[in-house]
């Protein structure tokens, strides 16, 4: 499933585990504290190996941490990826406590980083919607549409924005989104 934007630049759905997309940076789903967990967080720093937890624990020295709403860049230790981008999605409560801004920032944040490290494709989980409960279809909404609304500026250098979905149901969710 994909969507082409009015300057040629593509959104792609895929199932699967996000450990094994091929982007130029990856997302993690962390928590504030960086802490690693379980879900994509535990998932990348499996994969990725202990450079990246090193990475973390120096950003973590100095600024405590990350706050809701935003991500860290590390480099991807063993991923294919050249980043490794910590966003820090919101617990979900009743969606009337600043989580559909918090979210949308998350994503704003991790695409403006990829223009920022010059990344030309980037893959992204589901955020929030594991442990953090935020309800797939409301965060599909938010996250394609941040995703559109980069990829129609003319000056973007972003070519390709995946989103690597865990199991049917979040599939289908970010596929009508994507529709709409
Ligand atoms: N690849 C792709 N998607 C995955 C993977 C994976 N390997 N593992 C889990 N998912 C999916 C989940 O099914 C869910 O849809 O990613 C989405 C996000 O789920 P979580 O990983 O639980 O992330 P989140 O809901 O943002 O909660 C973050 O969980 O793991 C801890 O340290 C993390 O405290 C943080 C919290």
């Amino acid at each position: 499933m994909e969507w082409t934007s009015s300057t040629g630049r593509k959104i792609l759905l895929q199932e699967g585990d996000i450990t094994c997309a091929e982007a130029d940076a990856i997302v993690n789903a962390a928590n504030s504290a960086l802490a690693g967990g379980g879900g994509v967080d535990g998932a990348i720093h499996r994969a990725g190996g202990p450079e990246i937890m090193r990475e973390l624990d120096g950003i973590r020295a100095k600024t405590g941490g990350c706050p809701t709403g935003s991500a860290v860049a590390t480099g991807a230790g063993r991923l294919r990826a050249r980043y490794v981008f910590h966003a820090v999605g919101p617990v979900y409560r009743d969606g009337r406590r600043g989580e559909p801004e918090l979210l949308a920032a998350c994503h704003r944040k991790c695409l403006e980083m990829a223009e920022e490290k010059g990344a030309s494709t980037i893959a992204f989980p589901a955020i929030s919607t594991g442990v953090y409960g935020y309800p797939v279809e409301e965060a599909a909404e938010i996250a394609i549409r941040e995703a559109k609304a980069h990829l129609e500026r003319p000056d973007v250098k972003l070519q390709e924005i995946t989103f690597v979905l865990f199991g049917r149901h979040a599939h289908g969710a970010y596929a009508a989104a994507l529709k709409r």
